[in-house]
């Protein structure tokens, strides 16, 4: 059975894909405070050192990652320094120390956002997390011959609308987000942005 990692498999998104790939892929969860390995990303000792000890793998997801929200006003310099260290380093991090250990033809999938290409109020330093996560993507593809590197870029959660307290009604099932980190891992391509 195929080894996939998934770091942030206790989040709205990444417990339904944890749940889709039940059964079909060995699993190894990763998140901050509980999982088979508690990391934090953006440590990159901490990542050297659960690499080792898991050995080689066939894929990693990322559903992991801080960034800001709200308004300019509402930003100072260091809200943009902690959304860049948490969610665009954090799963930097995981790519290029993770292919160091990962099986030839691994696949690594890594999340943006919708709001990189639709600016909203208050979606300021993710917008700019988003387009430099995808910017990433599309240039480690190039150069990742024996590995393949996508992003999926969710829209809005209906189960992080509820969360929110907002009405859910725009809001698409995270497991469709789910489905599309699947389709990213097993689909041979690179550098692609799965969108829904
Ligand atoms: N949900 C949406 O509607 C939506 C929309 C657009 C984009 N996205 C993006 O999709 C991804 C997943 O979103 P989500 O809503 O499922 O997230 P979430 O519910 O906030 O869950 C985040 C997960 O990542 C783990 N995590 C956070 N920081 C970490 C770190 N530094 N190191 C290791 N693990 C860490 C958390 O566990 P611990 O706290 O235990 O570490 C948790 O399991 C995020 O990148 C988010 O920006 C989500």
């Amino acid at each position: 059975m195929k080894k996939v990692i998934i770091v942030g498999s206790t989040g709205v998104i990444g417990q339904k894909i944890a749940e889709l790939l039940h059964g079909q892929f060995e699993i190894i969860e990763v998140n901050r405070s509980s999982g088979q390995y508690k990391v934090d990303m953006q440590k990159t000792e901490e990542l050297e050192a659960m690499f080792k000890s898991i050995g080689s793998f066939d894929a990693l997801i990322a559903t992991s990652g801080y960034g800001k929200w709200g308004t300019i006003d509402e930003h100072s310099i260091s809200d943009f320094h902690d959304g860049l260290n948490s969610k665009l380093m954090g799963q930097v991090n995981l790519v290029m120390i993770g292919r160091k250990y990962a099986n030839p033809n691994a696949s690594f999938a890594i999340s943006s956002g919708i709001l990189a290409q639709h600016p909203v109020e208050g979606g300021l330093s993710l917008g700019m997390i988003n387009a430099a996560i995808e910017a990433f993507v599309r240039g480690a593809a190039i150069e990742l011959k024996d590995m393949t590197v996508n992003a999926v870029s969710p829209s809005f959660a209906k189960e992080t609308m509820q969360l929110m307290g907002m009405d859910d009604s725009t809001g698409v099932p995270a497991i469709e987000f789910a489905r599309l980190y699947q389709q990213a891992i097993e689909s041979g391509t690179s550098g692609q942005i799965y969108r829904v």
